[in-house]
């Protein structure tokens, strides 16, 4: 199918081929990259949050929990800003007010919570069964649906690390009378220590990021397709311009030759002396082929001429030969014979009637 093809058909055929080749592997090599370079901007700022919320709950128990800790049973109603968790919590609710950030969440999610924002959903549930179970589990991503949107999340587990947390979530009769009064006696209770109780989830909206680097993806293949597409053009006119052109101009004055058509107006034409005046390879080819066309049609001429030299002499011969057929047989000869027979006997008879010194007729 190929061979049928002209050459400028062929070489758009098989370079669309190749570039498509080209353009689907590194259209997959750079989806993939992107997919990946997406994937690790949301984990670091995943990461990046999880760790300032970690910073927030440290500050509440090192500054502001021992500040207030005196004062904290005295008061009718639990000041719940000297709890680690809570502060974590609203200082992320703080953060979330900005709409660039509104989909992000920070949660510690909770089998049996103090508060009930804090209570674990499904997926949640089930990541923390996880953790319960394998302490080597330090820390677990990926992603999950919320709310209908895509999100990406990073899980830690977080235990009871001191005995100091007993003091508010082992029993409501132990636990501060003020903390029972808030919250009531059924959540927050009943943990022991180095017991991993709680998911620290946050959670980063995804659409957004794999939306710029589907774009990125898009923007890219768009460029390499269009700059693929103008290397296919420049080529396919250069190879008109300096092949096909010149090659199809000698084609066409060899065809001339061959029908002798050729006339000398056709050596000297416009696109002949242009492409002969090129330096290239097809520039000296015409060069030569011009000259061997000139040649060609000198030596046609002049065959033609003496071709035609000897038709008028073969006539002439013909002609000669033709009288020589007419006069030269027996025929002839005898009626030349019989008319000069016939003279003498005239002159003889003439003789006879009138003076003898007539001079005699010439034959
Ligand atoms: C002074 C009492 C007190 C102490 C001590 C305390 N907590 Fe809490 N904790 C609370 C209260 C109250 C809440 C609910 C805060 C809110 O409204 O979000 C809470 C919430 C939590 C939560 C969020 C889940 C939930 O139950 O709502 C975790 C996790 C948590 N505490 C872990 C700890 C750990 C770990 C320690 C020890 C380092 C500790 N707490 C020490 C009172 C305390």
């Amino acid at each position: 199918m190929l061979a049928n093809l002209s050459i400028s058909k062929k070489f758009t055929l098989l370079l669309s081929l190749v570039f498509l080749g080209g353009v689907v592997i590194s259209g997959f090599v750079l989806w993939q990259i992107l997919q990946n370079q997406a994937q690790r901007e949301i984990t670091a700022k995943g990461l990046l949050l999880i760790q300032t919320m970690n910073s927030v709950r440290d500050y509440t128990s090192n500054h502001i929990n021992p500040l207030l800790a005196d004062d904290l049973n005295e008061q009718p109603t639990f000041i719940a800003e000297t709890v680690p968790a809570f502060s974590a919590r609203e200082v992320f609710e703080q953060f979330r007010q900005d709409k660039d950030y509104q989909e992000f969440l920070y949660k510690e999610a909770t089998l049996n919570p103090t508060n009930p924002r804090n209570e674990a959903d499904s997926f949640e549930l089930d990541l923390l069964e996880r953790m319960r179970r394998d302490p080597n589990m330090k820390e677990e991503s990926g992603f999950r649906t919320l709310s209908g949107r895509p999100v990406y999340f990073i899980a830690r587990p977080l235990a009871v690390t001191s005995p100091s947390c007993l003091a508010c979530h082992d029993t409501p009769e132990t636990a501060p009378e003020n903390l029972v009064a808030t919250y009531g006696p059924d959540g927050g209770f009943g943990w022991k220590l180095n017991e991993v109780v709680t998911a620290q989830m946050i959670y980063v909206p995804a659409q957004e990021i794999f939306n710029t680097a589907l774009h990125s993806f898009l923007l890219v293949t768009g460029i390499f397709v269009g700059v693929l597409a103008v290397v296919i053009l420049v080529l396919n006119f250069l190879l008109r311009r300096y092949v096909i052109r010149p090659v199809s101009v000698m084609g066409g004055l060899a065809q001339k030759i061959s029908t002798d058509e050729m006339v000398a107006a056709d050596l000297e034409s416009e696109e002949l002396t242009v492409i002969a005046g090129q330096a290239d390879e097809l520039g000296q080819l015409a060069q030569l082929f011009k000259r061997m066309a000139g040649e060609v049609y000198s030596r046609t001429e002049a065959l033609k001429q003496q071709v035609a030299q000897l038709h008028i002499e073969i006539n002439e011969i013909k002609r000669q030969e033709q009288v020589a057929e007419v006069t030269d047989n027996d025929f002839f000869r005898d009626l030349q014979t019989k008319a000069q027979t016939m003279r003498n006997q005239r002159r003889r008879r003439a003789g006879k009637e009138t003076e003898p010194d007539d001079p005699p007729e010439q034959e």
